[in-house]
């Protein structure tokens, strides 16, 4: 049985396999085929933070998968008011088939997948967004942007910085992270990409300069300065990230059909502006889609492993 925490735990060949499915799944879908790889399986799905996509994508995937899904939001379990986890995860999963997680400690999923008879799945911590990564490839791909991609990172050292850390180092291509000083991602985190990227050819770049990490770039991403959890520190981490924003100024930057990634939910004047958003090179709806796409093939893949 195998979890889904971090890509750290996953080879570039099962990250690939995991995608490949769920293209199949999707190309399927699209021609009103559906085939039922999960029946009368049950998600549980438990949210300690607020989301709109990766409930509906979850949700929604395990249904066409033939399954239910459970929405635990943690103010309506025990959870949430003092029940430990490690009780929480052995009696949850003695009657359901899966489990995402959605919460702030990364030690909190792993402690859950610890005592947890069946697949946990990280639906983001504090640290990573793992599933979020397996839909961003999938859209390089849908894109024809997974060819040695060279991707520019630009604003806050966060979860989202992690995970393509990790996917970068694994798949073995360029990413190149600008973040204000102060702001850039965890050390732990970058020391365990650059390890990785030893073995898999990866360029792995760390700075300050978003125009340089821009340059030439073919995929250019972002994400929100003040994540879930941050709220207080809005205010100052606006100011903090002046020039950090994703324009056409800096998109003119990158290559001629370089494509634009958002995890969503954007904030429009802050990260990323609303003509880049909104614009030609933009792909974000797409990339939004594809989690569904995405977690599908990744809850077959995971099932199919018990
Ligand atoms: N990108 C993402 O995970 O969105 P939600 O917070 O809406 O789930
Ligand atoms: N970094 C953001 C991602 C939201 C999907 C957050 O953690 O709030």
């Amino acid at each position: 049985m195998r979890h889904f925490l971090t890509l750290k735990d996953y080879s570039k060949e099962e990250i690939l396999e995991i995608i490949d499915l769920g293209l199949r799944i999707k190309a399927d879908l699209k021609k009103g085929i559906h085939k039922e790889y999960m029946p009368k399986k049950t998600l549980a799905m438990i949210f300690e933070k607020s989301s709109t996509r990766t409930r509906v994508s979850f949700e929604t995937g395990i249904y066409q998968l033939g399954g239910q899904g459970l929405f635990l939001s943690s103010r309506d379990i025990h959870l949430g008011r003092g029940e430990p986890v490690k009780d929480t995860a052995r009696v949850i999963s003695s009657m359901c088939d899966m489990v995402m997680i959605r919460t702030f400690a990364q030690g909190m999923l792993e402690e859950f997948a610890e005592y947890s008879d069946v697949p946990v799945i990280n639906g983001l911590t504090d640290s990573f967004h793992p599933v979020q990564l397996l839909a961003d490839y999938m859209t390089m791909i849908e894109h024809g942007h997974a060819e040695n991609p060279v991707v520019a990172y630009v604003g806050d050292g966060n979860n989202m910085t992690h995970s393509w850390l990790l996917l970068a180092a694994k798949l073995g291509f360029e990413l190149r992270v600008a973040t204000p000083k102060g702001y850039g991602p965890d050390a732990a985190v970058v020391a365990q990409a650059e390890a990785i990227a030893e073995e898999s050819g990866a360029v792995i770049r760390i700075g300050n300069d978003p125009e340089a990490a821009i340059a030439g770039a073919t995929v250019v991403t972002t994400d929100t300065w003040a994540s879930m959890g941050q709220e207080g520190e809005k205010e100052e981490r606006i100011r903090a990230f002046q020039g950090y924003i994703v324009d056409d100024a800096k998109m003119a930057l990158a290559a001629e059909d370089a494509i634009f990634l958002h995890c969503l939910p954007a904030y429009r004047g802050q990260e990323v502006s609303e003509s880049v958003l909104e614009g030609p090179q933009s792909v974000v709806f797409d990339e939004a889609e594809n989690r569904l796409h995405a977690q599908k093939g990744l809850m077959v893949w995971l099932d199919r492993q018990r």
